[in-house]
């Protein structure tokens, strides 16, 4: 979640949402997010909603945290009073979820089980770094109902994660791995980084080996973002470090490719690869597919029958609004139909499953017959556009070209 907001239409301070749109989300698989604001330390290429202690200063205390995001799942309640569906996937992320202790994430998946209830076989996920956790933590939120971890390995390398200011040995997320598969977490992801300034291909293929060493039923591999405002943004434009090379991010996603798909892991969405279906994250598939979801936390988005909206960002303003019994709403648009077709778009494309074609309007389409010509996509019996492998290094581009 990236920590500027956009302005938008004024959010009423009860959060209450439009018929219509209760009505249309009851018709889609519903999930909660809920956004852990705190960190150890920042890594200088992050640009999430996070703060460290030292950031926070007196308000919004990670104390009380769990207890404020609590108030606004209860308000999710009274908001969706009419929805009447289980909640198919939670997923804690941050910001370092596993910075609080596992009991407090246990009472908020709590509240969405009181509350909402979950559906049987839900996924309940939380995303953790490597150092943040151990044995008989993974232990306790195993026994809370938690069914997947995340963990942010990022790199083998020991001058990558330096570079990214990572406070983990390279060994750490393996070590993690082994701890969560033996407390008895069935499905574990390795997040990863690749294009960091100063990792040779040598150093990315240690990284891939390395991950797979530790067989996690996921990886999401994601090129570097140099986001504007970063410590990471201001030493390349001070000439400190190099800008990631375009055709050195190609050829590490082929690599990632090659390597992930070598040893069983297979791509659904251009980022995430799985060992099996039942392996994907269900959570990223609800937000890809534009189904309903409730943003718990600072900053937190979250999206109900066409109705988007963002809650105020900083920790303590958040308290703040919950403490009042007010929505911790800071703005919300509501999304018209060509705007929800762009999205599609933007999103489905980067599926494995594919675009279906009557998403796109007539030049599209037109562009889609050039896309498949040129080698970029291929057109399933059931009328979907697939990228293939050369697809996904120019997905960018063939978004583009279909929403021309
Ligand atoms: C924001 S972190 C939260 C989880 C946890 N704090 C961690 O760092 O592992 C979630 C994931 O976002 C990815 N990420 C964050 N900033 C990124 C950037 N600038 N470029 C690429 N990936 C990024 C990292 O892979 C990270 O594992
Ligand atoms: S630990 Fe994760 S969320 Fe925190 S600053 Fe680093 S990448 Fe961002």
């Amino acid at each position: 979640m990236p920590s500027t907001l956009p302005e938008g239409e004024v959010a009423p301070r009860d959060g209450s949402l439009p018929e219509t749109a209760v009505r249309e989300a009851a018709s889609r698989p519903l999930g909660f997010y809920l956004h852990v604001p705190f960190c150890a330390s920042r890594c200088g290429y992050c640009d999430f909603n996070t703060y460290t202690a030292k950031e926070l200063g007196g308000g919004g205390s990670q104390a009380s945290y769990a207890e404020t995001a609590v108030e606004e799942v209860r308000m999710a309640r009274r908001v969706l009073g009419r929805l009447d569906r289980p909640v198919e996937t939670v997923f804690f992320g941050g910001g370092t979820p596993t910075l609080l202790p596992a009991k407090d994430l246990g009472r908020m998946l709590a509240a969405v089980r009181n509350e909402f209830g979950l559906a049987a076989g839900a996924e309940v996920t939380t995303e953790a770094n490597p150092e943040s956790v151990d044995a008989r933590y993974l232990e306790e939120l195993l026994a809370a109902g938690f069914t997947r971890v995340s963990f942010g390995m990022q790199s083998a390398s020991s001058h990558v994660l330096k570079i990214l200011d990572r406070q983990h040995t390279p060994g750490r997320a393996l070590e993690a791995v082994k701890e969560a598969t033996a407390a008895g977490f069935e499905h574990v992801n390795l997040d990863l980084i690749y294009g960091t300034p100063g990792e040779s291909l040598e150093d990315w293929r240690t990284s891939l080996e390395s991950a797979l060493s530790a067989e996690p039923d996921h990886v999401s591999a994601y090129a570097l973002i140099v986001e504007d405002g970063t410590q990471l943004a201001r030493r390349i434009r001070r000439g400190e470090l190099p800008m990631p090379d375009d055709d050195d991010l190609a050829d590490k996603y082929v690599l990632a490719d090659e390597m992930l798909s070598a040893q069983g892991l297979t791509w659904y969405e251009v980022s995430n690869w799985a060992r099996t279906e039942d392996a994907r994250c269900r959570h990223n598939e609800l937000y890809w597919r534009g189904d309903t979801w409730w943003g718990i936390g600072p900053g937190a988005h979250s999206h109900v029958g066409g109705i988007r909206w963002w809650n105020v960002k900083h920790p303590s303003a958040y308290a703040e609004r919950l403490n009042a019994g007010e929505s911790p709403a800071h703005a919300r648009e509501t999304l018209d139909p060509e705007t929800r077709r762009i999205e599609r778009v933007l999103l489905e494309i980067r599926l494995s499953a594919g675009l279906p074609v009557e998403v796109l309007d007539e030049p599209g389409r037109t562009a889609a017959t050039e896309i498949i010509t040129n080698g970029l996509a291929t057109l399933t019996t059931n009328n979907h556009l697939v990228l293939t492998n050369r697809g996904r290094l120019l997905a960018d581009a063939v978004v583009r070209d279909l929403l021309p």
